[in-house]
């Protein structure tokens, strides 16, 4: 369970707790903790200046990247409405709207719109359509930007031989894209089996 002993500042650290307690309490699907503490360490080693969040939720993983890297700026995506709605009380809460900015809408309408350049995206909405939203961010990726997945081994679905049956077209999508990934002629792309599984791509700079 996360401790966000990280958080030097007492009442940011409390808020963050109660963030995350009340994200599980309301069964949000939040970032795990493992990966949520590889991706502080991307972002301590990359420092990107823009980042673009695909899937907010209540925006527990915009405000957690926005306090580790206070350079940077996110703009992040959510359809949901309810969702966004809360999200943005929580970013007002903790005092980052400069830093983060919510869009509310479908991120396949809203990122072929976008023309900003960023560092990182982050991918973390519908599993069944990361290939759409990644073929949409690849175009505003910068030359030797990243863009991590969550959710790339889908309870390890993705590497199972047998897949229940509800799952089995999302699934077929996620190995898909998995191949995209890794036959892409401008990522480098590794796959960590860290919590549900997430990936890290490197565009050629
Ligand atoms: C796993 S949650 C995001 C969790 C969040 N990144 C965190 O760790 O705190 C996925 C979110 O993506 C949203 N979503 C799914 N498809 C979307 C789309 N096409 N455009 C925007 N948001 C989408 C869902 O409504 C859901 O709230």
């Amino acid at each position: 369970v996360e401790n966000f002993l990280w958080i030097k500042d007492d009442n940011k650290r409390l808020m963050m707790q109660n963030l995350y307690n009340k994200a599980k309490a309301d069964h949000v699907p939040i970032i795990l903790d493992e990966a949520a503490r590889m991706i502080d360490s991307w972002l301590l080693l990359l420092k990107p200046t823009r980042i673009l969040e695909v899937g907010t939720a209540v925006g527990y993983s915009a405000i957690r990247m926005a306090l580790v890297s206070p350079i940077s700026k996110i703009d992040t995506i959510e359809k949901d409405l309810d969702r966004a709605k809360e999200a943005l009380e929580n970013i007002q809460h903790f005092e980052l709207v400069e830093q983060i900015i919510l869009h509310e809408g479908d991120a396949l309408e809203l990122i072929p719109e976008m023309t900003q350049e960023y560092d990182l995206v982050f991918i973390d909405a519908a599993k069944g359509q990361y290939g759409r939203f990644f073929e949409d961010a690849m175009k505003l990726l910068r030359p030797g930007g990243v863009v991590i997945c969550d959710n790339m081994l889908f309870h390890g679905f993705v590497e199972a031989e047998e897949v229940p049956k509800r799952y089995r077209a999302m699934i077929k999508k996620l190995r898909i894209f998995h191949e995209t990934l890794m036959n892409h002629p401008e990522l480098e792309t590794r796959i960590l089996s860290i919590d549900d599984g997430i990936s890290i791509s490197v565009k050629r700079g």
